[in-house]
């Protein structure tokens, strides 16, 4: 290319700008706050599962590539009516399937605030953002015990702080350097133990780092859903016995179906005698720790290698957010530590050593201030209230549970899992008489009573009044209700049960030819 002079190019650059007027930014952001109170003002009204189809939505919504610049309040009332209107009402006290927790206001407000500063967390020079990840990291190890010096850094998920924990785990227990050499120079499989009820984000995991899912070890569960202690011995012995490489077990606090929390000190002995890495993901169980009656069922929890736990779960923030801890700091930024002359604005190597660079600690380079809502909402609601918010949950739980106990079309279909219940709605007639039936006349109402509750489910979507989900627990298609909720009330619970009822027996009319 050819040499541009000075005055050739100066007529190219316009004087363009994208700045705004102060006082139209003021007015854009109270109209934003009113658009936001509106919806947290309604979301209790509102239907819960969006009526539009994704046709609808897209044509709704699709329009050419906008060319011509728009008044931005245009554009947030279009926001309002279009996609406020029709997504789902996470958040609404009836919403109690999967786990989706509903976001403090405060978070949202946070998150403004990170975009508008738009920090990248990784960079030299955000020293107030990296100071507050940080903090809230220890916070994070305080809540639930754990080594003070252990590191951590808050990522999207638990899908994502998994597969950071999981590539430390590979890189450290791995008898040949992983990161230069590859998974191709072992000569023996690396074998993983985890229970039948752990969240497929470990499989995701496993088949990222190059392990593959036949070297997962799948491992028999309790009646309470846990993970069996004595097939893990057993498993790890086979194993050995065979000349492989057991290098890893994850336990969960927490599980994803019936939120049931696998023995954590009992684990921990067993990583011990074996020299394995001790994974525990506590993305949904691990904030039970912040209530002193719940914290003694996580025992164990503070001897593990590493641990994930999930923000946006139980501290009710708005996604993203997770967090990955690793007990050995230098462990986790042997993982991950890249160096490039591009990277570090102070060159001297002891100023080097004091800036903490969250590029070392996991896979993003370029990250979001997602501490900054963690920071707000813990210091607004404190932890005394959060822990009565957790444990407020857990006892709608258990009320959920009585109110099935004392009915006489319900049935729990597993033990309560801190604030995770499932169940099956059962018609009273078929309730009645099921203990006096024989073999194969259970197995029939068992069939009926899966496809029922399939049914209920599915109806569920189309009524939205309430909503939960649903999994299968052996053979049985269940009702899975997870409270993780700060807006549900009992009221909700009951008008929950209430409406599953209705529904139940509408279905169970069709399905049965029922007339009267
Ligand atoms: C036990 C457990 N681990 C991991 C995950 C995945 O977390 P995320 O959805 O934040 O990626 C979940 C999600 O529900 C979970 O329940």
């Amino acid at each position: 290319m050819e040499q541009t002079d000075v005055s050739s190019i100066d007529r190219l650059i316009l004087d363009e700008t994208f700045e705004m007027d102060m006082k139209e930014i003021r007015s854009l952001g109270y109209h934003t706050v009113d658009i936001m109170v509106d919806y947290l003002n309604n979301i209790r009204h509102r239907p819960i599962f969006p009526s539009k189809t994704y046709q609808e939505m897209i044509q709704l919504i699709s329009e050419p590539l906008p060319y011509d610049a728009k008044d931005p309040h245009e554009i947030l009332e279009d926001c309002h009516q279009k996609i406020n209107a029709n997504s789902l009402q996470i958040g609404h006290p009836r919403l109690l399937g999967w786990m989706l927790t509903s976001g403090t206001p405060i978070s949202a407000f946070a998150d403004a605030i990170a975009s508008l500063l738009n920090q990248n967390v990784s960079v030299s020079g955000c020293t107030a953002a990296t100071t507050v990840e940080l903090l809230v990291i220890n916070w994070i190890k305080q809540i639930i015990d754990y080594d003070p010096e252990a590191a951590g850094i808050l990522v999207s998920g638990g899908s994502l702080a998994n597969l950071t924990a999981l590539t430390v785990a590979r890189n450290n227990e791995a008898d040949v350097d992983i990161s230069s050499q590859g998974m191709n120079q072992k000569r023996n499989n690396m074998i993983i133990y985890v229970s039948e009820e752990v969240h497929f984000c470990i499989l995701k995991a496993v088949m990222i780092l190059g392990i593959g899912t036949q070297n997962i070890r799948w491992l028999r569960t309790d009646k309470h859903h846990c993970l069996d202690i004595h097939d893990l011995q057993t498993k790890i012995k086979e194993d050995l016995a065979l000349g492989k490489h057991p290098f890893c077990v994850v336990a969960t606090a927490g599980t994803v179906n019936t939120g049931a929390i696998d023995p954590l000190d009992a684990i921990a002995d067993i990583c011990q005698e074996y020299n394995l890495w001790f994974h525990v993901d506590a993305a949904y169980g691990g904030f039970a720790a912040l209530s002193k009656t719940f914290k003694p069922y996580l025992k164990g929890i503070e001897r593990a290698d590493s641990i994930v736990l999930d923000p946006h779960k139980w501290l009710f923030i708005s996604y993203e957010a997770g967090c990955v801890l690793v007990k050995n700091k230098t462990l986790l930024k042997k993982t991950f530590t890249m160096d490039a002359p591009y990277i570090h604005l102070k060159k001297n190597d002891s100023e080097k050593d004091e800036e903490v660079n969250f590029s070392d600690y996991g896979i993003q380079l370029s990250r979001q201030f997602r501490a900054l809502k963690i920071w707000m909402s813990l210091k607004q609601y404190g932890i005394q209230r959060y822990q009565h918010m957790i444990e407020q949950n857990i006892h709608l739980a258990h009320y959920l549970s009585a109110l099935i106990y004392e009915s006489n079309d319900f049935q729990q279909a597993a033990p309560i899992g801190l604030s995770t219940i499932c169940f099956q709605y059962f018609p009273a007639d078929l309730l009645q008489d099921y203990k006096k039936k024989n073999e194969s006349e259970k197995e029939k109402i068992n069939e009926y009573i899966n496809k029922l509750n399939q049914v209920i489910i599915e109806r569920m979507h189309y009524d939205k009044r309430a909503l939960l989900s649903s999994t299968i627990l052996g053979e049985q298609f269940v009702i899975r209700a997870c409270i993780m909720n700060y807006r549900t009330t009992k009221q909700d619970i009951k008008n929950i049960l209430d409406i599953t009822r209705e529904l139940g027996r509408t279905a169970d009319k069709k399905l049965r030819n029922i007339t009267s």
